[in-house]
C-alpha cells in the first residue's frame, strides 16, 4: 500500500517533469500559483500535527500520523495533476510567487528533492509508535528546508 502510494508519486512528478516540457497550460498563472501555495499550506498543517506528537504535546496516534501523511501526498498528487509547476506559470499577473526561476531551470534537481520529500513522507508513514515517528521525523522537516532553499525565494 505505502510502496504503490510513493510508486504513484514518483511517477506522477515524472509526468509533470514531461508535462513541464510539453507546455500544457490549462489555468491563469495566478490559479496555479494559489493552488501551489495551497499544497504548501496542507502541507504545514501536517508538519504541525506530527511536530505536536513528535514533541509530546498530543499522544501518538497512528491515524493522526497517516492522515498527515497521506495529506502531503495528496497535496502532491493534486498539484502534479494540475501541473501548477509549468513553466507557463512562473510569474503571476496578481499573485506573488516565491518559486525562484531554478524550479525551472534546474527540473531534475527539483524533481529529486520532490522524491526525497517522498522518501521522508513513506518513512513516517511506516513509524508505528512515537519513537519511531521522532526518528523518521527530522528527515521529512529536512526535505521541506532542503527543497526551500535552493527553490524557495524568502518573502
Ligand atoms: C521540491 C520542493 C519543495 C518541497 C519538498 C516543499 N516545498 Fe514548500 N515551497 C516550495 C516552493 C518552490 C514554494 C514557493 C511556491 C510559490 O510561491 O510559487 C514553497 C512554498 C511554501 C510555503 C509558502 C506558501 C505560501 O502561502 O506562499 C510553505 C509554508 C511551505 N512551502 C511549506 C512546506 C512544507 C511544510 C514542506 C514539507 C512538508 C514543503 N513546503 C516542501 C518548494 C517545496
Amino acid at each position: 500500500m505505502k510502496k504503490n502510494v510513493a510508486a504513484a508519486v514518483a511517477l506522477a512528478v515524472g509526468f509533470a517533469v514531461i508535462g513541464a516540457g510539453a507546455g500544457i497550460a490549462a489555468g491563469s498563472a495566478d490559479d496555479m500559483i494559489n493552488a501551489r501555495q495551497a499544497e504548501m499550506k496542507v502541507n504545514v498543517k501536517a508538519i504541525k500535527a506530527l511536530l505536536s506528537i513528535v514533541k509530546g504535546e498530543t499522544p501518538y496516534d497512528a491515524t493522526v500520523v497517516q492522515a498527515a501523511a497521506k495529506s502531503i501526498t495528496d497535496a502532491q498528487a493534486e498539484a502534479v495533476a494540475k501541473d501548477v509547476w509549468n513553466a507557463s506559470y512562473q510569474t503571476g499577473t496578481s499573485v506573488k510567487s516565491n518559486a525562484k526561476p531554478e524550479v525551472w531551470s534546474d527540473a531534475a534537481g527539483f524533481a529529486a528533492d520532490w522524491k526525497t520529500l517522498d522518501k521522508a513522507v513513506a518513512a513516517v508513514a511506516a513509524s508505528r509508535d512515537q519513537a519511531a515517528l521522532k526518528a523518521a521525523f527530522p528527515k521529512l522537516g529536512a526535505a521541506c528546508k532542503g527543497c526551500h532553499e535552493t527553490f524557495r525565494a524568502a518573502d
